[in-house]
This record gives C-alpha cells, sequence and structure tokens, in this order.
C-alpha cells in the first residue's frame, strides 16, 4: 500500500468501535442470563476472534455489522468445545478466556497465531495456579494452553505488570472462586473490565491500583453501545496534528482516563485538540474531538502515564520524529511483548525514515525535527505498527510504501478508506 504525502486534511469522521470494550460485550454476554444486545461492535479480526470462541463454547451470537445480540446462558451455562478454541492474533480473546475457562467443569485447549504463540502466557499462569486452576502452556510457557478447569480460591495477586489483560483475567476467574479476588497493579490498567462487570451485576470495587470482585454473581443481560475507539482515533489525531492546515472533527471517542494518555501527551508536545461534547455511553465517558495542525515540541512520556497509551506509542513515536526538540519514552517495557516487539518495529522502521532515533531497554529516545524520506516499511504483521508509519508515510518526501498493509484489519477494517476520505 503507498500513502502519499498530503497537503492539508479536512473532515469529519466517526471511528470504529472500541476494541477492548467489544471483546468484553461478548465475554459477559456469553456468561451473563439472557440477550445481551451491543451496537457499534468492532468488526475487527480479534473481535470476530472471540466470537468464533463463544460460539464454539455453545453460545449463540447473531451477527449482522455493526449489531451484535448474545444469547448468555449464565456463569454456568458454556459447553465443552471438540476442537482447540482459536484467539487468532487476540492477546485480549486468549488471555481473558483462560480466567473464565480455568473455573469451568470441562477442559479446553486454547491457541492462536505464530505472534500468539510467541508472547508471554507465564503471567497469567502464574496467578491462576495460584487460584487453584489446573493450565500447561507449551514450550517457555505460551500458547497453546491446555486448561483443566478445576475448583479456584480467591486471591490477592500482586501482579508485577500494569495489564488489563492479566489483571481482567484474574478477576475473570474470580467469578468462579470461593472467595473474594483482588488484584493490585503498579499502576492502573485500563478499568473497561471493572466499569462492564458492575454493569452486568458483578460486586467489583476499586481503590487505588487494586480492584476486586465478589464470586458467584447474577449476571444479566445488557444494552451496550461501543463508544469510538482512542487507540483508532490516535492514528487520525496524529495525522492532523502533522499535517499543515488540517482541521478534523472525529466524532464519539471513548476519553476514559485509564484509555487517554494519548491526549495528555500530545498536549504535553503543545497539541491544539479540543473536547465537545462530553458524555457518559455504556459507562465510559466519550466527547468529539477537533483536532488542528500544531507545532509540537518533544516530551518525556514515563511512569503511570504508559499504560494509558501504550497501544499509542507507535504513533507517538512518529508524532516526536516530526516534532521540535527531543522525546524521551520510558518505563515502557511491555512494548517489546505486544503483537511485535514495538520498540524494534518502530525503531527500525523510523530509522529507515531517516529519524534520529535510538532504542533503550525500555523505550526510546527520538531526536525530532530531521525530514523523513520514503521507505518500504515492514510491520512485521502488527496493525499498529503499519498505521502508525502511514501517518508518517502523509508528512514523508516521497511517502511511504507499506507491505503487508492489510494487517490493520486486526483492529481497523476500513483504515486506509477513512484516511484517504480526509487527504487532499
Ligand atoms: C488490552 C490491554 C492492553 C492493550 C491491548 C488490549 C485489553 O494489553 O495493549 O491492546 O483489552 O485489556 P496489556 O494488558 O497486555 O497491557
Amino acid at each position: 500500500m503507498f500513502i502519499k504525502p498530503a497537503s492539508s486534511l479536512k473532515g469529519e469522521l466517526p471511528i470504529p468501535g472500541d476494541k477492548s470494550i467489544s471483546h468484553r460485550s461478548v465475554m459477559f454476554g456469553a456468561i451473563a442470563n439472557g440477550r445481551t444486545e451491543v451496537t457499534h461492535f468492532l468488526q475487527g479480526a480479534d473481535c470476530l476472534s472471540t466470537i468464533s470462541c463463544f460460539r464454539r463454547l455453545g453460545i449463540e451470537i447473531e451477527n449482522t455489522k455493526e449489531h451484535i445480540c448474545i444469547h448468555g446462558k449464565g456463569l454456568h451455562g458454556l459447553r465443552p468445545s471438540k476442537e482447540a478454541l482459536d484467539a487468532g492474533n487476540s492477546g485480549t480473546t486468549i488471555r481473558l478466556i483462560s480466567g473464565i475457562l480455568a473455573g469451568q467443569p470441562f477442559s479446553s485447549v486454547l491457541d492462536g497465531d505464530a505472534s500468539i504463540r510467541r508472547r508471554p502466557m507465564k503471567r497469567i499462569i502464574t496467578p491462576l495456579r495460584e487460584m487453584g486452576a489446573d493450565l500447561t502452556g507449551s514450550g517457555n510457557d505460551c500458547a497453546p494452553l491446555t486448561i483443566n478447569g478445576s475448583a479456584l480460591h480467591g486471591i490477592h495477586y500482586l501482579s508485577p505488570v500494569a495489564s488489563a489483560q492479566v489483571k481482567s483475567c484474574i478477576l475473570l476467574a474470580g467469578l468462579y472462586a470461593d472467595g473474594q479476588t483482588s488484584v493490585t497493579e503498579p499502576s492502573v490498567s485500563r478499568d473497561h473490565t471493572e466499569r462492564m462487570l458492575s454493569a452486568f451485576g458483578a460486586q467489583v470495587t476499586c481503590r487505588d491500583t487494586t480492584a476486586s470482585i465478589c464470586p458467584d454473581p447474577v449476571l444479566s443481560g445488557q444494552k451496550i453501545e461501543v463508544p469510538g475507539d482512542i487507540s483508532s482515533a490516535a492514528y487520525f489525531i496524529a495525522a492532523a496534528l502533522l499535517v499543515p492546515n488540517s482541521e478534523i472533527l472525529i466524532r464519539n471517542v471513548g476519553v476514559n482516563p485509564t484509555r487517554d494518555g494519548i491526549l495528555r501527551a500530545a498536549g504535553a508536545m503543545h497539541a491544539n485538540i479540543k473536547k465537545y461534547n462530553e458524555h457518559t455511553v455504556s459507562g465510559e465517558p466519550v466527547c468529539d474531538l477537533l483536532v488542528t495542525s500544531s507545532s509540537l515540541t518533544g516530551t518525556v512520556i514515563e511512569g503511570s502515564l504508559i499504560p494509558a497509551l501504550i497501544d499509542e506509542i507507535p504513533v507517538l513515536a512518529v508524532m516526536a520524529a516530526f516534532a521540535d526538540g527531543t522525546t524521551v519514552i520510558r518505563d515502557a517495557a511491555e512494548l517489546k511483548v505486544k503483537e511485535s516487539n514495538r520498540i524494534d518495529t518502530v525503531v527500525s522502521n523510523l530509522q529507515k525514515m531517516g529519524a534520529d532515533v535510538t532504542a533503550t531497554d525500555d523505550g526510546m529516545v527520538i531526536r525530532g525535527g530531521r525530514p523523513l524520506h520514503y521507505a518500504v516499511i515492514d510491520p512485521q504483521a502488527d496493525h499498529r505498527i503499519a498505521m502508525a508509519f502511514a501517518v508518517a508515510g502523509l508528512c514523508a518526501e516521497g511517502g511511504v510504501e507499506i507491505d503487508n498493509a492489510e494487517c490493520v484489519a486486526i483492529s481497523y477494517p476500513g483504515f486506509y478508506r477513512d484516511l484517504c476520505g480526509l487527504s487532499l
């Protein structure tokens, strides 16, 4: 896919549904009683993997484009799957479903694609075993995972990583435990599980960096409207800030404070982003964002801000390459265990385009302001790398060519169409 330089971006766009919230709507709908109806569901490949896993577990799910209906069977209504459950490329699918399956009265095998088979599963195996779960990984504690459902105990787990996938996995297993289950994180990760499970009827409490859940609630089907995904909006935010003479209105963006780090980091870089129409949709804060071209400056991105923008670091790095001054990204070693090693994929592709950037153990240092030029980008099948570098191409001399560009379908099937729709 060739992305040519743009002289201006103008217009309005609605952003597809939030990936994290779409996954959870299917999972919680499946273990609730009765119908859960979901609108603005993200039809990305990852969320379709979650739907296909729950169909295999005996749940009827209707899917008509943006509207889906899950016929939930309650906490104890899942049935064993004859075949392995395929999470595809989705870390959220494999890790959250593991928590649910650990407490079932049957055995399951969970697998995924080559990228999933490389990603660390010890982070869920350790706490689930502490709860009494019987699960094993393959090789170096990776997928495929074999889970023999068993009786679980409530625990208080001190997680070494701020990860919503780990936290959610443990809280979901906690639904099947014999007492309260708590997770304390080094800093707070996205809290969509806590918000949505409460709405379904679970007793969830959050205090500082600890989330707790009581077992055996009666969960009831809900109507859920999924907000637009701030992680998908991030590419358009960056593009409108970087391309001169741009002004775009992005409607219906989820701005949950555990997810809005991109807005805070962009603010520190002197980005001109205005929020309008702030309101709440299905328990999640949402607004419209008006983004205008800005002269960006370097910043430091670190500490408790990292979990609130972890998926936006590739595109923030692209913004930093065009900013005036140095940007330091640290405390972000988690980037190494995403769909690709995102420290390597971001740094190597930025260097190919002529940027002055150095990888560090837990992030990168970007000395911004050098003009970037044409390169062929290898996203290593990582959707967020492909989209971040499409944005870089809009501002690079000669544009960029993105190899295997179709990997964006993991989280944003219409990405190139939407980007072209705004470019002048
Ligand atoms: C997600 C949590 C994050 C994020 C991922 C989605 C979720 O992963 O990177 O894209 O839906 O819970 P970690 O929990 O591993 O940080």
